[in-house]
């Protein structure tokens, strides 16, 4: 039931407000005589100690799942201390890359069904790692097959394009950092700024949704481009990843998120005054970094949208050269929910106004079920 919207990945989109607050329920606690702020993943709780002792985590999953990981893989690690490494699965298979009994191998798929994935579970099982399953489906192939796991209960999604999986994915992964990561003294500030901004997360995404019309605005300017590349660093790669995909899959726009750091390594070279280039700027550890790549492309006459937090317009773009959109600042580790939003409003306007079928895009099926 599509309700009030013409496509499932609109409503979607829209419907992440709700879909968070359904995915944190019940998992956000005040615990003991002080009442500290704490996570509760029923799922995990008889695990967490052997997942903290294991020698490292392997986060493992496709497409979006897979981009979903990437962006936890940084409070994971700085949470936990334990080496997060990052797998897609078809390329675990290919290489039949290393996994031991001491590792605690992690699959991410909204279906619980994803052939490549399972493929990679049923070899990390047999080499006898601890498998966790961070699934939307009650009941799918990953669910039934892992150790333990956590559902993600963002409820049914339609459109085959991932949307309001992705943002539930990430939160339940920031909660497993904090499930898993020690209860510290010297923690504790960072454990309850992100319980906070949890809590707050929802309202935090129906602000960033008001910018719809603004990406539609966008989406007519971007509508006759043939490619749009994406910039991000740090916990915002993932969002670049994520943005390329979405625009890639559902508008049939050639889009690429790429590593800001890698950029003077060769993708400078594409860089003139027509092929329009996204960069994630908002502010966490590496915004002077994400400045001073601003600065170049501009040197270089880039045509640059600049995703920024908002009052920063000017201090990331001062000559006015570039189209600015300012969303709201969270704490750095729950920034990619919010980045996401605009670039899944930017991909499902490209793809109406370009003609495409939203909701069941070219060549592709929602589950792929096989290899
Ligand atoms: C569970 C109930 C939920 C109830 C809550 C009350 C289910 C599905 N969930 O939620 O309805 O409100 O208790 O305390 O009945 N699992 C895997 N692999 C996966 C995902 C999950 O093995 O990929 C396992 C978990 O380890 C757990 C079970 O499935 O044993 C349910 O997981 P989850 O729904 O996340 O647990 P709760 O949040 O505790
Ligand atoms: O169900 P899964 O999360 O395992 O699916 C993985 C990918 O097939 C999926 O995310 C795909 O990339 C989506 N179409 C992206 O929007």
């Amino acid at each position: 039931n599509k309700g009030n919207y013409e496509h499932y990945m609109q409503k979607e989109i829209h419907e992440q407000p709700e879909s968070l607050t359904t995915t944190m329920r019940g998992r956000l606690i005040h615990r003991g005589s002080n009442k500290s702020k704490s996570v509760l993943l029923g799922g995990l709780k008889d695990h967490l100690k052997t997942i903290r002792r294991s020698r490292r985590i392997l986060f493992i999953g496709c497409g979006t799942s897979y981009n979903a990981a990437l962006a936890a893989r940084p409070i994971l690690e700085e949470l936990s201390g334990v080496p997060v490494t990052m797998e897609i699965a078809s390329d675990l298979l290919d290489r039949e890359g290393p996994i031991y009994r001491e590792d605690t191998a992690v699959f991410v798929s909204q279906s619980g069904e994803t052939a490549d994935t399972l493929l990679a579970l049923q070899y990390a099982l047999d080499n006898g790692a601890l498998c966790v399953g961070i699934t939307n489906t009650v009941g799918s192939a990953i669910a039934r097959n892992t150790h333990c796991g956590v559902h993600i209960n963002a409820g049914a999604e339609i459109g085959v394009a991932s949307t309001k999986a992705y943002t539930s994915q990430i939160v339940v992964m920031v909660m497993l950092a904090l499930a898993i990561g020690g209860d510290t003294i010297s923690n504790q500030a960072r454990r309850e700024a992100i319980i906070d901004g949890l809590f707050d997360l929802p309202n935090k995404v129906r602000e960033v949704l008001k910018l719809d019309q603004e990406m539609k605005d966008l989406a007519k300017q971007l509508i006759a481009e043939q490619s749009l590349l994406v910039f991000g660093r740090g916990y915002n790669y993932a969002t670049a990843l994520e943005g390329a995909l979405k625009v890639k899959e559902v508008a049939l726009m050639h889009s690429e998120g790429m590593l800001a750091g890698e950029m003077k390594h060769g993708p400078l070279a594409l860089v003139d005054e027509n092929l329009p280039i996204a960069v994630v700027a908002t502010r966490d550890a590496c915004f002077s970094k994400q400045q001073s790549v601003i600065q170049q492309l501009n040197a270089r006459r880039g045509r640059l949208i600049v995703m920024c937090s908002k009052g920063d317009a000017a201090s990331v773009c001062p000559n006015e050269s570039c189209r600015v959109i300012e969303v709201p600042q969270v704490e750095d580790c729950l920034q990619p929910v919010i980045n996401v939003v605009p670039l899944q409003l930017l991909a499902y306007h490209l793809t109406v106004l370009r003609g495409h079928n939203v909701d069941q895009p070219r060549n592709l099926a929602k589950s792929v079920t096989t290899q």
